[in-house]
């Protein structure tokens, strides 16, 4: 909850614990054994964000935070709490958030769309899986749809340029460096898996609009709280931590610079964060370092929550100022040795023992750090946290219905924007001649289709693209041109 203006997390022997607004974006860790409050300190902070006008993103993986809709309930235990808090009952008021549910699969939430060009190559590597060939291939399939004005739009657009670049990977090898046929047909069996866990329903469009999270609610003038339904996103933690590092990369690329500020812009909640460091190449691990470094001045705070302060890179962990540690473990050596790790995160305090305390900490107490108006970590707190405001819990799939069609983003993104039928257009005089319908796949539409001209003289009876991609044609296609490459019966229609 706000008081005076700051975010009162907890109340430690010292008195109460704020995180300063103007601190909020030097990013920020919650760690703790399984069962231990992370998810509801989250709720706490999140909440208070919202109070003070700052929207916050945040995903949802076991759909306890949905209950953010709806105000908390008492009880003894909460008011013996917020007793212990030392918290005023007059100013601790249960409400609900002005929250909206965003689902990658559209099944809990409004669909959160992206194109595969959007995506990147070193993110679309990191979703398929790829080694570092492939990788290098997939930078170059993103190369030459660039060049060639080629739209990456959907799986089905990649999986078409990539059989265009396989079948012509000796031409491209020249232009582009090595294109094995090998590797274009693991990326290919490796686009087909992710189509089968929901990267055909991701790709596509209208992609979201990340304008769409950064607001506030214009009635109450609280920070609108994004709720990712990542229930079934997490089966999928290879997908799962690339999209969430997407949206924050979206967040780095669009935002301008702001400076020191009174308080972010936005607020970004990284659950289950070890999974973004898991297998991650050397070239995404920088681009992480670089984005959790840079993004905070442009006034986006990020929080990892994770079991333990170990799970994190030290480069980035030492980036992370304001500290939440709930309790751990400690019955095998690793253990022991994550519990040093933590307690060696923190300003001793000398009225107890850190390691000791981070062992014994109660379900929703945890050890607090958060840093001073000067930037500098404030010695550690063993502080009680707060109760949410919000219920704690999830919340019925009707009540999830009923916020999702009542949400001011209801019908903005829950069409699939699918290709429209091309229209005929006369061939123009130049063009070869149209193939014969009997040559071509009944289920392909074929009158419209215009051949791609070639850059180099050919046959003119062979619509095909087969030319080296240095002599293509100079890019004209733009994103928004509803008409793509096919390869029919070994021949490239651009319809
Ligand atoms: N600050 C708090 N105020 C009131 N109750 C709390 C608080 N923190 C934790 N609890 C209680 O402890 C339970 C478990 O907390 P929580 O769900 O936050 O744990 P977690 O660390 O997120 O667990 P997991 O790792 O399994 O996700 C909550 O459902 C709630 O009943
Ligand atoms: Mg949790």
């Amino acid at each position: 909850m706000l008081h005076d203006g700051r975010i009162w997390v907890g109340t430690g022997e010292g008195g109460p614990v704020y995180l300063l607004p103007h601190m909020a974006n030097r990013h920020g860790l919650i760690a703790g054994a399984t069962g231990t409050g992370k998810t509801v300190s989250l709720k706490v902070l999140a909440e208070g964000f919202s109070d003070m006008g700052v929207p916050v993103f945040l995903s949802d993986i076991k759909s306890d935070l949905s209950g953010m809709v709806k105000p908390g309930a008492g009880s003894e235990a909460i008011d013996r709490r917020l007793d212990g808090c030392g918290v005023p009952k007059e100013e601790f008021l249960f409400h609900a958030y002005p929250s909206v549910f965003w689902d990658v699969y559209g099944e809990q939430g409004h669909p959160v769309r992206a194109t595969v060009q959007d995506m990147g190559p070193l993110l679309m590597s990191r979703m398929l899986s790829l080694n570092e060939t492939q990788s290098g291939v997939m930078n170059i399939i993103f190369r030459v749809a660039a060049r060639e004005g080629f739209p990456l739009i959907d799986l089905q657009m990649l999986k078409d340029l990539l059989i265009m670049v396989g079948s012509n990977a000796k031409n491209y090898t020249l232009e582009y460096g090595n294109v094995s046929v090998a590797s274009v047909g693991a990326i290919q069996r490796a686009v087909a898996v992710l189509e089968d866990q929901g990267g055909s329903v991701f790709f596509g469009e209208p992609a979201i609009d990340i304008r769409d999270w950064i607001e506030t609610d214009p009635d109450s003038g609280k920070g609108r709280i994004n709720i990712l339904s990542a229930d079934r996103l997490f089966n999928n933690p290879t997908m799962y931590s690339t999209f969430l590092l997407w949206m924050l990369t979206k967040l780095y690329d669009l935002l301008p610079e702001q400076g020191d500020a009174e308080k972010p812009k936005i607020v970004f909640f990284f659950d289950e964060a070890h999974l973004l460091f898991n297998n991650c190449s050397r070239p995404l691990m920088e681009k992480i370092e670089q984005v959790v470094r840079l993004v905070r001045s442009k006034g986006v705070g990020v929080y990892f929550i994770t079991q333990s302060p170990a799970d994190i890179p030290m480069t980035i962990l030492g980036q992370l100022g304001n500290r939440i540690q709930h309790a751990l473990r400690a019955y095998t050596p690793l253990d022991q040795k994550a519990v040093k790790t933590a307690a060696q995160t923190f300003r001793t305090n000398p009225a107890f023992d850190t390691e000791e305390a981070i062992t014994t900490l109660k379900t929703g107490e945890a050890l607090v750090s958060f840093l001073d108006e000067h930037g500098a970590p404030g010695v550690v707190e063993r502080a009680t946290i707060l109760p949410p405001q919000s219920y704690m819990g999830a919340i019925t799939p009707e009540d999830r219905n009923l916020v999702i069609t009542t949400s001011p983003l209801y019908g903005i993104y829950e069409e699939r924007a699918e290709e429209p039928a091309p229209e005929p257009e006369p061939a123009a005089p130049q063009a070869a001649p149209v193939q014969p319908a009997a040559q071509v796949p009944q289920a392909v539409p074929v009158q419209p289709a215009i051949p791609v001209q070639p850059a180099i003289p050919v046959q003119p009876a062979v619509p095909v693209i087969m030319v080296p991609p240095a002599q293509a044609a100079a890019p004209e296609q733009k994103l928004d041109d509803p008409r793509r490459f096919r390869f029919i019966n070994g021949v490239w229609y651009y319809i």
